[in-house]
């Protein structure tokens, strides 16, 4: 039907005739001469009907934005002056000769810009429509390129790809699953894989020695910008090599991924920080390098202090007491800094307390503080020490169990970073390695793994009972920008760690056996050494593309309630399908399930 894509109409092709095809982006009737923009994948080219070729002039009429046609015609020069520098084709036009409709199209419902303010769900509702704007279509194009590298990559260097089952049982990476019924076995459901954990674990005892694949993951979570209900990994395992030579492999993986398809050159090598470290700086697991504030600690200067509210998290082996300190930022009003108390509510602080510093040679004078007068002056001074303050500059304080400091603090250093405009400019990649193994679960009174219950130890199976809490994990996350793009470890590869690892999460030996038999069997067949690490494939074309949700580099997303306005899915079945499932469904679910109070 065509010769060539729209977008592909230049210079090299004066003179000549093509055949084109595509959507009427924009019609202009100039008085006697009519112009089309027709727009596919590759971009637009500005067609010319004249009345010389009356049939397809008066056709040429009748069409509507969004209309499919076909158009057979000479390239020529645009006249001078008219040409346009955007576009690839713009300097060129074609004079059509011929015009055939191939479909009408209805008024969309939003243009087909790049720059457009519509609600999400009607973008989603109408997503055929939505990636037609050219924006969306570089982002599709972006992701295959990413994708293409990643797979070429990976090829290269010796990877298998090897598709794993989606109809699977359970296997514990930290959400809620996702559950199919079983038609042929009653009562008995498969679970979707949050990921294809256990099953690369299982290829590497095959003798696969590398393998990858680029797979949906499903996990039933709460949604956010960077979480999906359903995400792609690129998922990578690999026999014989320590977390040093994954680590290194995996980063100039990014590191020519980045070169290739956006031109920036990253670090070489990526810099490395333990989780204590992190956690200390930033409060956080994936800090934002751009963002140029830290956290300090205080609490040894705030231990003997009258005021409780420090005094008693200072003195807590639970506690954190820190500081944060904002340059230049004495000129916040009280407004600003009631708005940031309410932010840091959010995540359970109580209070943000502050010192600006007005002047500094002016002693306890040039400071202007809610909670001078409960803290003695060496305190003060051992603050504005520790932190470098200099005058103009604000200061403030988290104190509670370090949980809450941790995510309110943290979260107020990236809120200050975007609102003071100080995220500096580039690319910040970073490993966070020694996660510790488990984290205490206060609610359920027991030990949750921190990555997943596969993951080795830094020590022996004897330390690792005497003092669960202190184990560090051979655990590595990278980070890009403030934001987990992937994570792994090295893996457990031997039964009896594995068992002891299971036994210290309260995972007994009979449901051990229920739900882990077949790994804990298969380790005992001559289990290399293995590890691996999953990349969130739409959080990494999110980054790259410079979008602002993962939602935008996903063909069809589902809406931040796990819903899908355009298929109208998750929907409900009739009843002989249930019935054959052996499925009754409750009058109300929500009441019945207890979750909704009555009121
Ligand atoms: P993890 O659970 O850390 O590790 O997942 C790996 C990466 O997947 C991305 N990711 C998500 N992206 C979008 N929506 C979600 N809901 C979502 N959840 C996770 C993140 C994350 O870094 N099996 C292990 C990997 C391994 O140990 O090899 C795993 O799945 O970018
Ligand atoms: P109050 O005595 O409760 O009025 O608090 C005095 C100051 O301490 C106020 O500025 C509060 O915002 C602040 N504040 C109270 N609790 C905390 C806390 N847990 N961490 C940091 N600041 C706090």
């Amino acid at each position: 039907m065509r010769s060539h894509r729209c977008g592909e109409v230049n210079e090299s092709l004066l003179g000549q005739e093509v055949g084109l095809c595509g959507w009427v982006h924009r019609r202009r009737d100039h008085g006697g001469v009519i112009f089309v923009d027709l727009r596919d994948r590759e971009g637009l080219v500005q067609v010319v009907f004249d009345p010389d070729h009356p049939e397809p002039f008066s056709l040429a009429e009748t069409v509507r934005s969004e209309y499919v046609i076909r158009v057979v015609g000479q390239v020529r020069a645009r006249p001078e002056g008219t040409e346009n520098p955007n576009l690839k084709s713009g300097r060129v036009e074609v004079l059509a000769t011929s015009l055939e409709i191939l479909n009408r199209s209805e008024t969309p419902p939003f243009p087909i810009e790049s720059d457009i303010e519509v609600n999400e769900e009607m973008r989603l509702r109408y997503r055929y429509i939505d990636l037609r704007r050219p924006v969306m279509q570089q982002r599709m194009r972006l992701r295959r390129d990413i994708t293409r590298f990643l797979r070429n990559f990976l090829d290269h260097h010796g990877f298998y790809e090897i598709e794993t089952p989606f109809l699977t049982k359970a296997t514990p990476e930290g959400a809620r699953d996702y559950l199919v019924p079983s038609r042929t076995h009653p009562h008995s459901f498969f679970a979707l894989p949050q990921s294809p954990q256990l099953y690369k674990q299982l290829l590497m005892i095959s003798g696969m020695d590398r393998y990858y694949q680029v797979v949906r993951c499903f996990r039933d979570e709460d949604l956010r910008a960077d979480r999906q209900p359903e995400f792609t990994q690129l998922d990578i395992e690999t026999s014989f090599m320590n977390e040093d030579q994954i680590m290194t492999l995996m980063e100039a993986m990014i590191r020519d991924l980045f070169r290739e398809t956006l031109n920036e050159e990253l670090p070489d090598p990526f810099p490395r920080m333990t989780y204590a470290e992190a956690m200390r700086r930033y409060a956080s697991d994936k800090p934002d390098l751009r963002i140029p504030l830290e956290l300090v600690d205080i609490a040894d200067l705030m231990a003997g202090v009258e005021f409780k509210v420090f005094a008693g998290p200072a003195a807590d082996p639970e506690g954190r007491v820190v500081a944060l300190k904002l340059p230049g930022g004495g000129d916040l009003s009280r407004k600003d800094i009631d708005d940031l108390t309410r932010f840091v509510g959010i995540y359970g602080a109580k209070g943000l307390a502050y010192v600006k510093v007005n002047d500094l040679g002016a002693g306890l004078e040039g400071l202007q503080s809610p909670i001078l007068k409960f803290m003695p002056e060496p305190t003060i001074r051992g603050i504005l020490e520790r932190t470098e303050a200099q005058t103009g500059d604000l200061i403030f304080f988290g104190a509670d169990k370090a949980r809450i400091v941790n995510e309110s603090m943290g979260a107020l250093r990236v809120k200050l970073g975007q609102d003071r405009g100080l995220v500096e400019k580039g690319w910040r990649p970073l490993w966070v390695t020694d996660f510790p193994m488990f984290e205490w679960d206060e609610k359920s009174g027991r030990w949750v793994a921190l990555h997943h219950p596969f993951t080795a130890p830094k020590c022996s199976e004897e330390q690792l009972r005497q003092n669960p809490g202190r184990a560090l994990s051979r655990a590595y996350d990278m980070v890009l920008n403030g934001t987990e793009i992937g994570g792994g470890s090295v893996r457990i590869h031997r039964t009896e760690m594995q068992q002891t690892v299971f036994d210290l999460l309260g995972i007994g030996e009979e449901e051990a056996q229920q739900k882990f038999g077949f790994l804990l069997n298969a380790l005992r067949y001559g289990c290399p050494p293995h590890g691996g690490l999953a990349f969130g494939l739409d959080r990494l074309v999110m980054l790259m593309s410079g979008a602002s949700s993962i939602r935008e580099v996903m063909a069809f997303p589902k809406t931040q309630s796990a819903w899908c306005p355009l298929i109208d899915a998750p929907a409900q079945v009739n009843d002989a399908q249930l019935h054959e499932l052996g499925i009754r469904l409750r009058k109300n679910p929500a009441v019945e399930g207890g979750t909704v109070p009555s009121t």
